[in-house]
């Protein structure tokens, strides 16, 4: 069996038209499609980290893509610690970083 080529008009199933998505990560706007999770949208617009480790500061982005390992948090319209390969975009939502410094050390 072999991969083939069907043009649009040709495809039995005629997937219906989406509807575009926009939201807005740090101040930048990205555009991606109803039912993309903030993940997707993220990466498909080139960007690979999206938040920094509170050890080090290295960056993160997606890592296990299935919610288990929490690398992806984002604050989606105020509410911390959202998982953004969970959480399907929202047109107009309004997404920003998460960097959490440890406590400085009582010496
Ligand atoms: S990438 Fe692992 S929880 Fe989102």
């Amino acid at each position: 069996m072999t991969a083939r080529m069907l043009r649009p008009d040709d495809d039995p199933i005629r997937p219906a038209p989406v509807d575009a998505v926009e939201i807005i990560l740090d101040g930048e706007a990205m555009t991606g499609v109803q039912g993309q999770t903030i993940a997707g949208i993220v990466l498909a617009s080139g960007r690979l980290a999206w938040r920094r480790t509170s050890v080090g500061g290295r960056p993160r982005g997606l890592f296990c893509g299935i919610g288990v390992c929490f690398d992806c948090l984002v604050i989606v319209n105020g509410e911390r610690d959202v998982r953004a390969c969970q959480r399907r975009a929202v047109d107009g939502d309004a997404v920003a970083s998460q960097y959490d410094r440890l406590p400085e050390a009582n010496a």
